[in-house]
């Protein structure tokens, strides 16, 4: 069993409480790391810390330019140690290595691309309606921020938050998910071997009602980025909304794939089959809706249980392996539980619906790859974010009727469109209503574009130029230039 303390002003730290948790081998289904247990005086501490480093000592001293040239620094630290946290990754959350060996080579990106943002941050100089005056805004830290986040991609999702973060001169408290903070306080050993200031980067771990709920609510911190759950997320932004802090949710989905009797089907199943059963469908993106235009519903349906029922399933460290386990024992029973209320529902399951019994599985937390028909768009399975490879398939005739679907659930954060008709693809990616819409591809991400949700799937977006704004205040200056000022009672 490997131990891991917290990570507050630069230094390693054990527990205020003297209290240790678990954290489990999803593979194995046993514990491989003793994880320090947090509380609100751990926060008290990482929060103070940030607080100081906001204000004094080298990171305030920093230029934009040597806080992008710092940035670049921390990004290729992270590049020469992607292979060892990728497997740190895939121990904690059992997700394929392949997959977080491209999450940790991808990541250092975000870092690149931030640091060079960093001094490219400008204020402006607005004409003025008044005589004898000049003012100019400044871009300036927002403080403190406040970084929750979950335990499918915890590196990765950190840092979409973390570089636009400290390129805009914030400093950071991380409360990493309980079931995977190992990654990230190794990550904070990285930045500070490569040079981060003590203080601007801090980890308590712990559970969300210990550490999570004290973070959002310290008064030091002046913003909140959470990635996870729309429940979590929903009680975070109320309390947010009441003490007046900033915040960013990064929620969940249930992602239609829309398939049009015009596209390249072989393609269309192959994207159908990447968008829900990779990450064993536990990404806030997963394409959990198969919305399949009724003339090739049983041709694209018979196709997409060939190719899932050969998936590969087992050890996630073998390249071999399509797909993994669940995450965590909760996320397990979960997942198996929803297939019991798919099929009360009268759901049919074509392929799975069961744990896998597979020898290659162990006594891993393994659920077969799970497809769906019969399902109808008002059934819980086709409205509620099951978050497991489980795919409910909805037939539709025509275009009118697929956005209604489409539309017709409380998320809005993925869809993929399938047809070889550009005028149709433009049409259904302007109805669709969601974050993101992918047109004869799925789950492409990138450090260049916008992401995030509408309606229940979040406020704000991350990733591109933009995503820097989340962390900054306008303030403006005025300057008289004019005659002194005169009469006190009369407004210039
Ligand atoms: P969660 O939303 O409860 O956990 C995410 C993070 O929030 C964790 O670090 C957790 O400790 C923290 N947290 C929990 N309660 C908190 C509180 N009161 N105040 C502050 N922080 C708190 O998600 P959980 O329980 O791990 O997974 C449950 C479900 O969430 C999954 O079944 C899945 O449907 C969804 N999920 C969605 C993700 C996404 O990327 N959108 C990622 C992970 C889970
Ligand atoms: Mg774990």
């Amino acid at each position: 069993m490997l131990t891991y303390p917290m990570f507050i002003d630069g230094k390693s730290r054990e527990p205020a409480s003297g209290a240790w948790f678990p954290s489990h081998d999803p593979y194995r289904g046993t514990p491989w790391a003793r994880i320090a247990n947090g509380n609100s005086s751990d926060v008290d501490e990482a929060v103070e810390a940030a607080h100081r480093a906001l204000t004094s000592g080298p990171w305030p001293e920093l230029t934009a330019s040597g806080r992008g040239a710092l940035l670049c620094r921390l990004g290729d630290a992270v590049a020469a140690n992607a292979r060892r946290l990728a497997e740190i990754e895939v121990r904690d959350n059992g997700k394929l290595f392949t997959e977080m060996h491209g999450q940790l080579s991808y990541l250092p990106q975000w870092f690149h691309y931030y640091g060079g943002l960093a001094d490219k941050v400008e204020g402006t100089v607005p004409p003025l309606d008044k005589k004898g005056y000049f003012a100019f805004t400044r871009k300036e830290p927002v403080g403190v921020v406040g970084i929750i986040t979950p335990w499918n991609s915890p590196l990765l999702l950190l840092a979409w938050k973390l570089a636009p973060a400290l390129a805009a001169g914030c400093t950071v408290v991380v409360k990493p998910s309980e079931f995977t903070s190992a990654s990230t306080l190794e990550l904070a050993r990285v930045l500070d071997d490569a040079g981060l200031p003590a203080g601007v980067f801090n980890v308590v771990t712990g559970f969300g009602e210990d550490v999570g709920a004290p973070l959002v609510t310290h008064p030091l911190v002046r913003k909140i980025s959470f990635t996870g759950s729309d429940s979590t997320g929903r009680n975070i932004g109320a309390t947010a909304g009441r003490e007046l802090k900033r915040v960013s949710l990064e929620l969940g989905g249930k992602s239609p794939n829309v398939v049009f009797a015009d596209a390249d089907l072989e393609a269309a199943v192959n994207g159908v089959v990447s968008g829900i059963f990779a990450a064993t469908g536990q990404t806030c993106i997963a394409g959990s809706r198969l919305l399949v235009q009724e003339s090739v519903h049983d041709e694209v349906v018979d196709q997409v249980v060939k190719l899932a029922a050969s998936a590969r399933m087992g050890d996630p460290m073998a390249e071999t392996t399509q797909v993994g386990p669940i995450t965590t024992r909760a996320q397990y029973t979960k997942v198996l539980d929803y297939l019991a209320v798919a099929r009360e529902e009268g759901a049919h399951a074509v392929l799975g619906g069961h744990p896998a019994e597979r020898p290659e599985c162990g006594d891993g937390w393994f659920v077969e790859p799970t497809v769906f028909t019969g399902v109808d768009n008002s059934m819980r399975i086709a409205q509620e974010e099951v978050f497991g490879p489980v795919l409910a398939v909805i037939p539709f005739r025509d275009e009118d009727h697929a956005v209604a679907i489409a539309n017709d659930v409380r998320f809005g954060l993925g869809a993929g469109v399938w047809t070889s008709d550009i005028g149709r693809a433009f049409r259904m990616a302007e109805r669709i209503q969601s974050g993101t819409v992918w047109v004869n591809t799925y789950r492409a991400v990138s450090y260049l574009t916008p992401f995030g949700g509408v309606k229940d799937s979040g406020i704000g977006r991350e990733n591109g130029r933009h995503a820097i704004d989340a962390y900054l205040e306008d303030k403006t200056v005025w300057i008289n230039t004019g005659a002194p000022a005169g009469n006190p009672f009369v407004l210039r």
